[in-house]
């Protein structure tokens, strides 16, 4: 990753005057803050739900969910987390770049020798779905002194990555055959364990049956599998008879729950929050038409703000009149089409707004709190990419820092 893609990673300062670096000029328009603490302590929460029996890997994929990776994984680190899961080798070497010593597994495919060859460079394991990438592992390793780690992810229903899981037991042996590589581990992945037992159609049971039958293949044959796990977020909370040796979690992490029936007793602290200040304050008619296409048209005289954040900095367009944000405690509309660098507020209820107003778009206010199933649920997709759509000219502002 260059410099120029990073976001703005910025220690929270109040004093405007203190410029960019210090987080001053940073609150000026549109900011997202990370409260680190959030993070350490849902660790410790998922920790202790999982017991002492499995390990956390914390999953600081696509800059740990928008929440920027090393942030995480730090915080992460700090709370109790065992491992980082990764999904490209640039977001395995920036982790290493940024003194991450902790095991970090390369979570997608990696079919290239040159990849593999960084993943020895850096100690990255990388996660092999057959005989091919564990050969490539083989030559590069042949030589280097010490056995390179890696993964074996086999697929028992996901239909992703990973070996058909039939074949689990033959491709440990191969495996454990070649000297130069260390089979550190086998995991699967399921597809469903978001959703209700009786609305998954049997897919987690029969993923889980698939995966015991595997393990059981390899005791009969006294192999060992390293390091098992099955479990994202969702299966960590659904039942303690996923977690295995390690769980792999995400979105938990950051204080989300995956479907709104699981993880209830666990207590999460959503780390994101996004803010932007209102930049223009007008006064119009009624029957006035806002934003391109007129999508909104006032029905009384009306004070609109507008507010200095877009679909450029990752708010999606189809929330274009069915978003609200917060104000002092109260919920204020957005109205007309949300457009990349602006969106408008129906402020006439909120006399208190002013220009320079800072509204929040996701978090807490008062007693009011906007999430981002919120968004998801009203633009028909899910947390995860709400999450990560964030763009990288919003400023990254890490408060509650754990180190
Ligand atoms: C292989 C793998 N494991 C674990 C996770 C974490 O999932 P979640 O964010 O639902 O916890 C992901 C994320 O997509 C993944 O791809």
């Amino acid at each position: 990753m260059t410099q120029a893609t990073k976001p703005h990673w910025i220690p929270a300062g109040d004093d405007p005057e203190q410029g960019w670096e210090q987080g001053g000029l940073a609150r000026q328009r549109a900011w997202v803050e990370v409260n680190e603490q959030a993070i350490s302590t849902n660790v410790r929460s998922i920790c202790s739900r999982i017991g002492s029996r499995s390990r956390l890997m914390a999953v600081v994929k696509a800059d740990g969910y928008g929440h920027g990776a090393v942030t995480v994984a730090q915080a992460a680190q700090v709370g109790g987390a065992h491992s980082f899961g990764v999904a490209t080798l640039a977001e395995g070497i920036e982790l290493r770049r940024a003194g991450i010593e902790s095991p970090i597994l390369v979570l997608g495919s990696l079919s290239q020798a040159e990849e593999l060859r960084a993943c020895l460079r850096w100690q990255l394991m990388p996660t092999v779905s057959g005989m091919r990438e564990a050969l490539l592992c083989q030559n590069l390793a042949s030589g280097s002194g010490r056995p390179m780690p890696l993964q074996l992810k086999l697929d028992t229903g996901m239909a992703r990555l990973g070996a058909p899981w039939q074949e689990g037991p033959r491709l440990v042996a191969a495996i454990q055959a070649l000297e130069a590589v260390e089979l550190a581990g086998v995991y699967s992945h399921l597809a469903s364990a978001d959703l209700p037992s009786g609305a998954d159609d049997g897919l987690t049971a029969q993923q889980q049956q698939r995966f015991e039958q595997v393990l059981s293949g390899l005791a009969d044959q006294d192999l060992e599998a390293g390091c098992r796990h099955l479990a994202n977020s969702a299966g960590m909370l659904r039942s303690r008879a996923l977690h295995y040796d390690m769980v792999r979690v995400g979105l938990a992490l950051y204080g989300h729950r995956p479907a709104a029936h699981l993880g209830t007793a666990l207590s999460m602290e959503p780390a994101m929050q996004l803010h932007a200040r209102v930049s223009l304050l007008r006064e119009v008619g009624s029957g006035v038409g806002v934003s391109y296409g007129h999508r909104f048209r006032t029905s009384r005289p009306s004070r609109l703000a507008v507010v200095s954040i877009g679909y450029a900095d990752g708010v999606p367009r189809q929330l274009s009149n069915q978003m609200e944000v917060l104000f002092e405690g109260q919920r204020l509309p957005q109205v007309g089409a949300i457009t990349m660098d602006q969106l408008v507020l129906d402020a006439t209820d909120a006399p208190g707004l002013d220009a320079g107003s800072v509204v929040t778009l996701l978090g807490r206010d008062g007693d009011q709190e906007i999430t981002p199933s919120d968004w998801s649920d009203r633009c028909g997709t899910i947390p995860w990419e709400i999450l990560c759509g964030f763009k990288h000219r919003l400023p990254r502002l890490s408060t509650g820092a754990t180190h």
